[in-house]
């Protein structure tokens, strides 16, 4: 799989290519299907999963499908409710160490099976050369949700916790890998050929505190998870100002937002990981020649990396146009062309 090959730094024969929410409101398709269910009803759907996942593969030549669901969905199943009005909800956060401890660790399957035999038939229906990824939240992004009870601009609740009580903190984080390893495992079992762990909101600390709690958090989600030839992916949204630090992780290969120059990151990174990025979201609303251009400079500079993955550099627009898109996923197919030399062939 030309994915999975990139993301381990192995030989390809182009650059591949997938978008963060691939599937979602910027699809008639998806509309259509989301007038009849809620949100929340189609990620416990198998057969709903199933097809919104599927969806983007059947407009788009995409080189990998993200399993649908969210970040959130296993925090339902720790016990903790969550409501989507469109934005999350959460009625009862986490405020204190105790309540930290009294998050249960789901059983993935029982729990979550909805996710599990999703992924089992998508895998099954899937082309062989195409890529499943499976994901789950990190753990200090999911903390931001559990502590302020949904979306947050300053997240005061969790940075104020994160002062007062650093311990109490980090055993909070603790917790909710101790529930997310399991997850990712089990999506693994289940037929996923990556994972891919989304910290977005983790480029909201300082570089100190990010190296100590956000990262250590994922660090130990990612060694648990790890297994030979899956390869998983590490996505901080904001990650500038921590560049340095992303190896750490332990992650095959790094997710980089769009506000991170991708040769300059390639540079630091160096043969440590390959990377996947990082076009602006809005390049799909500029003239197809424009945005040619754009895709262009980026699969050149991809070509530095060990293995590159092209991706925009945070979620597609719900307002993006269709046309856009496969601009887009035909120029990094075109341009990111390797000569038999460069493969090894
Ligand atoms: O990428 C994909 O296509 C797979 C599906 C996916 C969704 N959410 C579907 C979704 C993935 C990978 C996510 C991850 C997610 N969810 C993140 C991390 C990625 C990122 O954006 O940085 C976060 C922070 C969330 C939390 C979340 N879920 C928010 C803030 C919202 C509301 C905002 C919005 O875009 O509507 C959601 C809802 C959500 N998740 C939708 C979809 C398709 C829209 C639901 C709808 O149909 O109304």
């Amino acid at each position: 799989m030309r994915f999975v090959d990139a993301c381990l730094g192995r030989p390809v024969d182009t650059t591949p290519v997938w978008l963060m929410r691939q599937a979602g409101r910027y699809l008639p398709e998806y509309r259509a299907l989301r007038e009849k269910v809620s949100f929340l009803e189609m990620c416990k759907d198998p057969d709903l999963v199933v097809e919104a996942t599927l969806q983007p593969l059947r407009r788009f030549d995409l080189d990998a499908a993200i399993i649908f669901s969210d970040i959130l969905i296993p925090i339902e199943a720790m016990g903790v409710p969550v409501e989507f009005v469109p934005e999350p909800r959460l009625p009862r956060p986490v405020r204190s160490s105790d309540e930290a401890r009294n998050l249960r660790l789901p059983d993935p399957l029982r729990d979550t099976g909805f996710l599990m035999q999703g992924i089992a038939r998508v895998r099954k229906a899937l082309d062989p050369a195409r890529a499943l990824i499976g994901f789950a939240g990190a753990p200090f992004t999911l903390a931001t949700y559990l502590v302020e009870g949904g979306g947050s601009r300053d997240f005061f609740q969790t940075r104020t916790w994160m002062v007062r009580d650093p311990d109490g903190f980090s055993g909070l984080l603790a917790r909710i890998a101790d529930a997310v390893a399991p997850y990712l495992r089990a999506q693994v079992d289940a037929g996923a050929d990556a994972v891919q762990v989304f910290d977005t909101w983790a480029g909201e600390l300082t570089p100190d505190d990010f190296r100590r709690f956000a990262l250590p958090a994922a660090r130990s989600v990612i060694e648990r998870v790890r297994r030979e030839g899956v390869p998983v992916i590490y996505f901080v949204n904001g990650a500038a100002g921590v560049l340095d630090d992303l190896v750490h992780s332990g992650a095959d290969c790094l997710g980089l937002d769009f506000r991170v120059d991708l040769g300059e990151a390639i540079r630091r990174i160096g043969g440590r990981a390959s990377v996947q990025g990082n076009l602006d979201p809005m390049a799909l609303f500029a003239p197809p020649e424009d945005l040619r251009r754009r895709v262009a400079s980026l699969v050149e500079a991809g070509r530095a990396a060990r293995g590159h993955v092209f991706n925009l550099g945070h979620g597609v627009h719900r307002d993006t146009p269709l046309s856009g898109v496969e601009t887009l996923v035909e120029e990094v197919h075109r341009r990111g062309v390797r000569s038999g030399a460069e493969t090894g062939t």
